[in-house]
């Protein structure tokens, strides 16, 4: 039976007692059965609410019903009272309160013996890889990185590197055009660069002769995907302008390079070629360092594979930066630009393009 307050009988100091006896009993046996954060609330609210809790009801029971002359006495029984149910109400609620926070700290509780969780590392992606390779081939020689926007106005992507306006050479770069721009003047119109080159102009706007320079970054053709193509790729462009610059630097320099990349054995040759921006232009050419030259697949058995285009800056690109001091009577230079992507297939056999850019660890894992 849940304890209710009487109502007194008498107010004599035996029957004041006997009922003070019940209630401490009471709250006592209660106290003890709390268990559990709920119960203990209901707990306290029983004896301790304002409204209608058994201590409220004390009062108005036993305290304000008392007759004048037993009042006094009365009131210090009850005050008393009060004091005893309060604390074993609060002694109640602690020992919830503690139970509960350990009980807490056991399901947190941590093994610190157990072995940790390691996160797989990453690693440089192939064709960052090689980027980083290639330029620092051209770092060791005293070239700094430049890098330019990958959006481009017309003027930089093309106009400033001697294609003139409707020239057909540029058809042999399938562009991208941003969409919306009829009203701009041609050489405002937006595109995305399809080669490294514009960083040419713009190194050379941006620092006065002499400059070597080399420029690594992602380009985009309007070409569909398949095993050697991808609409976007990456290119390592270079480019030396100083006086007394001659085709022989950028043979040696880049006979050079293609050593370090690929083998002290490769040799190098020069193939006739045509770019806007460079006079003469060449392809070059590396000995097939899969057979050595004799003739094989990769080679399609030429004993050549073709890696980069370059040349003489052709002066009419130099007009374009005329102001910033690079007049063509005194000055020369050799720029050069080579596909990353191309490279890195080469040079680790890689048959499929597109294994670059489908994030497949198992593909990527070789490279770490
Ligand atoms: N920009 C040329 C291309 O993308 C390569 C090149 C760079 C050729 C510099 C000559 C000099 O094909």
């Amino acid at each position: 039976m849940p304890y209710t307050v009487p109502k007194l009988e008498d107010f004599s100091p035996a029957s004041l007692d006997q009922a003070v006896r019940d209630l401490l009993s009471a709250v006592r046996q209660e106290a003890t059965a709390v268990s559990g954060e709920n119960d203990s609330r209901e707990f306290r609210d029983r004896w301790m609410a304002r409204k209608n809790g058994i201590l409220t009801q004390v009062n108005d029971l036993w305290l304000k019903a008392a007759p004048g002359p037993s009042k006094r006495e009365v009131g210090a029984r009850v005050n008393q009272l009060k004091t005893e149910v309060e604390q074993t109400v609060d002694a109640a609620q602690q020992r919830i309160a503690g139970s509960a926070s350990s009980a807490r700290l056991a399901v947190d509780r941590v093994d610190i013996t157990l072995p940790g969780i390691r996160r797989p590392l990453g690693a440089e992606h192939p064709i960052i890889k090689t980027m980083r390779e290639v330029v620092n081939v051209f770092r060791a020689l005293g070239y700094s990185v430049a890098e330019g926007p990958e959006i481009e106005p017309d003027y930089y992507n093309f106009e400033a590197l001697n294609f003139p306006p409707n020239h057909p050479a540029r058809d042999t770069q399938d562009t991208l055009f941003v969409s919306g721009q009829e009203k701009k003047q041609q050489r405002d119109r937006l595109l995305l660069r399809t080669h490294t080159s514009p960083v040419q102009v713009r190194a050379m706007l941006a620092q006065k002769p002499p400059i070597r320079v080399v420029a690594p970054g992602k380009v985009h053709r309007a070409d569909t995907a398949d095993a050697t193509h991808s609409p976007i790729f990456h290119q390592v462009e270079g480019l030396a302008v100083d006086t007394n610059i001659t085709f022989s630097d950028l043979k040696g320099t880049l006979d050079h390079a293609m050593k370090s990349l690929f083998g002290s054995d490769v040799k190098t040759r020069f193939y006739p070629s045509f770019f806007p921006f460079t006079e003469p232009s060449a392809d070059v050419q590396i000995t097939c360092f899969k057979c050595g030259g004799k003739g094989c697949r990769l080679c399609k058995s030429s004993g050549w594979i073709e890696l980069l285009g370059c040349g003489m800056v052709d002066p009419n690109v130099f007009k374009f930066v005329e102001s910033n001091g690079y007049d063509a009577r005194k000055i020369s230079g050799f720029a050069f630009g080579m596909g990353v992507e191309r490279i890195t297939m080469l040079k680790y056999g890689i048959d499929d393009i597109q294994l670059f850019y489908q994030g497949d660890v198992r593909f990527l894992e070789q490279f770490a």
